[in-house]
């Protein structure tokens, strides 16, 4: 066969057939498209898939997400063959903080002997100049585990940051990184939303702008949003994430409506990233063990150390 997968095979069969043959884990987040959803072992944030990720058993981790996600698996577990099914998967986030960028800042900034704390969302290089880690899930928790009073740079999602700095009062310095999906939703286009459906909750993730935050009525990591929408009782929820998640939300909660947050100018938000895996590249992936995500072990051992006590801290 090609480079390419020919369209006349199942692509579902071939890849749970060769996840088999390979002894491999197909790890996904909530924002991968409903099929590699159903095919993938685990889905869930970016939290729950490094747990997955580090705990995995398997010889090749299939990781169907963006490229920060795949190459966390790889430090946690660096002795597994990871993939990606498309290797240019990656993040606005990632890309605002280049490593060289904090790690000069940090030069400049040497009398404030910053505690830095770094968002999942940021490449191995910025996590390995960093203290330690958290996601959406945790960071609350995070920030307030650091002692009192050493001063805390936040990489690099400035709207996540300041969710944080209203959940804990810590104050913190901001990287003013942002995630080019969440910040199109705005408070006209949730307000225009909430008339249309006046009783649903709106559920928002940290990423969205303050105005956004402020008409939520829960601000959560995504497989938050799953155990709030199952345990609230209301029957419909406004959705302002990625358009990945209503998948999952639906087949958890499959008694439940779930409405997507509309943009600006689109009626649901997709990240052009997450999109970027499919079907056939994730046979492909499995079929040829590529693209394979590699590090340098320096900074594979660096970027280490802030991921594990972040898996600690969390426990
Ligand atoms: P979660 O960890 O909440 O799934 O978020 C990851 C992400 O990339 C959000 O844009
Ligand atoms: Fe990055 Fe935003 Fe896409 Fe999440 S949704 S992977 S933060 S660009």
């Amino acid at each position: 066969m090609t480079a390419t997968a020919s369209t006349s095979i199942d692509l579902r069969t071939e890849i749970l057939r060769l996840k088999k043959e390979r002894n491999a884990v197909i790890l996904a987040h909530n924002y991968q498209m409903r099929e590699i959803q159903e095919v993938a072992d685990f889905v869930g944030d970016s939290l729950g898939l490094s747990y997955k990720a580090k705990e995995s058993k398997a010889d090749v981790i299939a990781f169907c997400g963006v490229h920060f996600m795949a190459e966390t698996a790889k430090i946690v577990n660096p002795s597994k063959i990871v993939v990606l099914p498309d290797k240019d998967a990656g993040c606005s986030l990632e890309q605002s903080c280049p490593g060289p960028a904090l790690a000069e800042y940090l030069r400049r900034h040497g009398d404030k002997n910053y505690y830095v704390i770094a968002y999942i969302n940021c490449s191995g290089d910025v996590k390995a100049l960093s203290d330690c880690i958290c996601t959406s899930g945790n960071a609350p928790k995070i920030v307030q585990s650091v002692p009192p009073d050493r001063n805390i740079l936040f990489v690099p999602d400035a709207n996540l940051g300041s969710w944080v700095m209203e959940q804990t009062g810590r104050k913190m310095d901001l990287w003013q990184g942002a995630c080019y999906v969440h910040v199109e939703f705005t408070r006209d286009s949730i307000l225009k939303i909430k008339e249309q459906y006046p009783d649903a909750p709106v559920v928002a993730h940290p990423e969205c702008t303050f105005a956004v935050r402020l008409l939520a009525d829960e601000v959560c990591s995504t497989e938050m949003m799953v155990h709030f929408c199952r345990s609230n009782p209301a029957k419909q929820f406004i959705i302002a994430t990625e358009s990945g998640m209503l998948h999952r939300l639906r087949r958890e909660c499959p008694e439940k409506e779930f409405i997507p947050g509309p943009t600006t100018h689109c009626a649901c938000a997709d990240c052009r990233y997450m999109k970027m895996n499919t079907m056939e590249k994730l046979y492909l992936a499995l079929r040829d063990l590529q693209p394979r995500v590699e590090m340098d072990e320096a900074i594979r051992a660096r970027a280490e150390k802030p991921i594990l006590h972040m898996l600690e801290l969390s426990r």
